[in-house]
């Protein structure tokens, strides 16, 4: 039997106190997010710094994407948040057109206004959703996505729907989460800030199936509310955590006592459910979806860390840093050729 066809104490109390509207990851979490990257998009915003590792991560994922479209053509990338990796993509790859395509029209809001800022004429965004492409059928010559394939609501429309506007030939090259939890089933708590307010976020996570059910609730961001979540920030700040948020134990404070006193409060409350998978479930679903080359591949961003981390212990790292660019678009190329987890690419 399914883990979660059993409700935990939390997700019986959430459905009793504060019934939650099914929604989806957009709408709930992305179009509430002022900023997904925290203001600053590298290499866009900020030089990259040989002696940073995140920045030889960001260089080699870039150059990663681009050696997936020698030439000029037309570019999706599906979920770019503020805009990665579009638009350092776009200007990577100057004869490229690149058209950034999320649901969340705050995302493509921000997306547009980073990429005028910086003076990026060759990418463009549209709102809509990766399971309803406004493209025609093999219209399109790279697919790219980073971290949004798993955030969408039916992954197996979105594959067939990418396989649809892929030209014979056209490569999917996209990161994923491979779903390894630290326990056959955990459970989390988030607080944190939104546009319209400050959220509360449950999520229940399974390994088997692979799944994650994230409850929401919209609280005012002054008076009683207000208070309540910034003592259960600082409570929160001293437990232990999974994927950056406070994981919930039996009994904890954070757990059923704080929606007890939240539920009452609340704007709104939504429940998303999304599936998550591990790399030989992927692998089998794109070749479902039509795809006729499926390899998971080293993702370029761990690779190009792992070398910037012994450059910089062996103290090479300042006779190596005049060679940055070659390196990492080195490092980003061969990634897509050696066996591994977190990336896939896909031959349309
Ligand atoms: C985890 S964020 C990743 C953002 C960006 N790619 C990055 O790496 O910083 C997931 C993104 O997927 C988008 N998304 C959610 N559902 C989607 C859908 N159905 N179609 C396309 N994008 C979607 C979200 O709005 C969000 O921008």
């Amino acid at each position: 039997m399914a883990l979660l066809d059993d409700l935990t104490d939390l997700e019986r109390r959430w459905r009793a106190l504060a019934p939650p509207e099914a929604s989806d990851a957009a709408r709930a979490v992305y179009q509430r997010t002022r900023l997904w990257t925290s203001g600053n998009l590298p290499a866009v915003d900020v030089p990259y710094d040989p002696r940073r590792e995140d920045h030889w991560a960001a260089a080699a994922r870039i150059a990663d994407y681009a050696a997936a479209l020698p030439d000029a053509g037309t570019v999706i990338d599906i979920g770019p948040g503020d805009g990665w990796p579009s638009i350092p993509l776009a200007q990577a790859m100057p004869r490229a057109r690149l058209v950034g395509v999320d649901p969340a029209s705050r995302r493509t809001e921000v997306c547009m206004a980073n990429a005028s800022r910086h003076g990026v004429g060759n990418a463009s965004f549209v709102t809509a959703s990766a399971d309803a492409l406004p493209f025609a059928d093999g219209a399109v010559d790279l697919v790219t996505a980073a971290a949004s394939l798993e955030e969408t609501p039916r992954p197996d429309a979105v594959f067939e729907e990418i396989a649809r506007v892929l030209r014979p030939g056209g490569v999917l090259r996209a990161s994923y989460q491979v779903w390894r939890l630290p326990a056959p089933e955990i459970e989390t708590v988030a607080l944190t800030e939104a546009v319209d307010g400050l959220l509360y976020v449950y999520a229940r996570r399974s390994q088997t199936p692979a799944r994650e059910r994230r409850y929401l609730l919209l609280l005012p961001s002054d008076g009683a509310a207000a208070e309540v979540h910034r003592d259960a920030l600082i409570a929160s700040a001293e437990e232990p955590r999974a994927y950056g948020e406070t994981l919930l134990r039996g009994g904890s404070p954070l757990g059923v006592p704080l929606l007890e006193r939240l539920a009452p409060l609340a704007l709104a409350s939504m429940v998303v459910e999304l599936r998550r998978w591990t790399t030989p479930w992927l692998v089998e679903a794109l070749r479902a979806a039509g795809f006729r080359d499926v390899r998971a591949t080293q993702h370029a961003g761990d690779l190009a860390r792992a070398v910037a981390r012994r450059l910089v212990a062996s103290g090479d790292i300042d006779a190596v840093a005049g060679r940055f660019e070659v390196l990492t678009r080195a490092l980003g190329e061969a990634a897509g050729t050696l066996p591994g987890e977190e990336m896939v690419t896909a031959i349309r």
